[in-house]
């Protein structure tokens, strides 16, 4: 049971007492997601955050009694952003995730959407992941230029979510190009504080899901979390504000150190 539930006019906050709750909670939140997408529609589609927070959830999906009860066979990954590296290097995202759950679980292969990192030219990698989920999700035509309605955009099950201290969400940065992209699926974003390029899913793609899920640990994350949620509108510093699913649910799994700040109302 979570410690305290706050309702916001857009969110549900739900706080928990630490780190190992949070995880429980969120593998228990995936497992009944995964169910109720796979008996309802015959297939459960899932983009996944990197970092290190979700690593001890997907630790314990891994065991029993989820490795057992997860409609495994059925579900899609996909990543909502990664690093420009290799997947075998220790920054990846996809090597992590492969690690920490993929390789323990029995996910057929063909149901793994892996973003071509290794590709040296980022913005590649960024348009051959867009072709995959336009082909993956449905024929989505090549969107023009200029915000494309929902319709043209995939439209996953599920979309995890990490946040860093400063408030970025996938690899949408504070003060980053990525911020304005309205229109394409997947981009090659340069961060200037990494001088490296991510490659990550973008904001419309984010917000036309049907579940957006914000998994959120550590006294870090207090001050930004605070701003994000009840500070002023400010996106451009922090890009989690963007986060608003146009018609889908925006839940945030939190624990207390992270929610310090945040106020009850
Ligand atoms: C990444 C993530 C990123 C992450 C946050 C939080 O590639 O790092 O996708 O958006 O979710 O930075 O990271 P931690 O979970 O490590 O705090």
């Amino acid at each position: 049971m979570a410690v305290r539930v706050i309702e916001k006019a857009e969110a549900q906050i739900r706080v928990y007492k630490d780190g190992d709750e949070l995880a429980l909670k969120a593998a228990r939140y995936f497992a009944r997601m995964a169910d109720q997408y796979v008996v309802g529609c015959g297939r459960f589609t899932v983009a996944l955050s990197g970092g290190s927070t979700p690593k001890s959830m997907f630790a314990l999906l891994a065991k029993t009694p989820f490795f057992e009860t997860v409609p495994w066979s059925s579900i899609y990954f996909f990543w909502g952003d990664e690093r420009h590296v290799p997947p075998t290097d220790a920054d990846s995202n996809y090597r992590m995730t492969r690690e920490a759950l993929l390789a323990k679980v029995p996910v057929p292969e063909a149901n793994i959407f892996r973003i071509p990192s290794e590709n040296d030219d980022a913005a590649k990698a960024a348009a051959v992941y867009g072709e995959t989920l336009r082909t993956f999700f449905l024929d989505i035509p090549a969107a023009s230029r200029g915000t494309a309605p929902l319709s043209m955009f995939p439209r996953f099950d599920l979309v995890f979510l990490g946040m860093g201290p400063d408030g970025h969400t996938a690899s949408l940065f504070p003060e980053t190009a990525a911020l304005e992209n309205d229109s394409d699926l997947v981009v090659a974003n340069y961060v200037e504080k990494f001088d490296t390029y991510r490659i990550t899913l973008t904001k419309p793609v984010i917000n036309n899901a049907r579940n957006v899920t914000f998994l959120v640990s550590g006294a870090d994350k207090a001050p930004a979390l605070k701003e994000v949620l009840e500070g002023a509108a400010q996106p451009r510093l922090y890009p989690s504000q963007l986060i608003r699913p146009a018609r889908g649910t925006l839940l945030w799994m939190v624990d207390e150190a992270a929610a310090s700040r945040l106020s009850n109302s």
